[in-house]
């Protein structure tokens, strides 16, 4: 039990960690926040402040749900603390404790999260993610069916059952934090993806 504990307060701390805040204040005297989407992820930090910085954005949040998955693997070691240290991590950095529960839309963080559980699914996924990307240029769009596709995949595959139901809650997670997205999808106001455009 306290093992578990452990695991939720480090993989929710490590989430919490709000990378592209703290790089863009840090290296570009830039809060993201105030800029394109106002997200703290790595589109709009690719967006802001360029490739690079957004590629270090995106990294760093990755490892934050690979962090938290083997966190569950180290301290406890059943799928279910996996599990369980990967979702916390997503919430931690999608409701961070240093920004007064505000904060990204977990899908770097949900895709370290992926790798450690389901590898294949992983590299499934963010294929098609990038596929999506490059056709529409609409990081949302491809976020939203990459999110998606991650329980079908996870079901054809084979996984264990709560890999599976992992999966869709995550996907409903990442939904529901793309709802700004979705209506500017709808209403055709959606930034589309360009580097280093302030
Ligand atoms: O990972 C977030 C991405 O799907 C959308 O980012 O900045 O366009 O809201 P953004």
């Amino acid at each position: 039990m306290l093992s578990y504990i452990i695991v939720i307060l480090c993989s929710y701390i490590i989430g919490s960690i709000p990378s592209g805040l703290i790089l863009g204040k840090t290296f570009w005297n830039v809060d993201l926040r105030e800029y394109g989407s106002k997200n703290i992820g790595a589109t709009n930090a690719w967006r802001t402040l360029g490739k690079l910085p957004g590629f270090i954005v995106f990294v760093a949040d990755l490892l934050k749900g690979m962090i938290g998955v083997y966190l569950g693997m180290l301290l406890v070691g059943t799928s279910t603390a996996m599990i369980i240290g990967g979702i916390v991590a997503i919430i931690g950095h999608s409701l961070s404790l240093f920004l007064k529960f505000k904060g990204g839309k977990g899908v770097a963080t949900g895709l370290g999260v992926i790798i450690m559980l389901m590898p294949t699914v992983s590299a499934i996924v963010f294929i098609i993610w990038l596929v999506i990307v490059m056709i529409s240029k609409y990081v949302s769009l491809a976020s939203i069916i990459a999110a998606i596709c991650v329980p079908i995949f996870a079901f054809i595959l084979g996984m264990p059952f709560e890999f599976v139901a992992f999966g869709v809650v995550a996907a409903l997670f990442v939904i529901y934090r793309h709802k700004s997205n979705i209506g500017r999808l709808m209403n055709g106001t959606e930034n589309k993806i360009k580097a280093g455009k302030r």
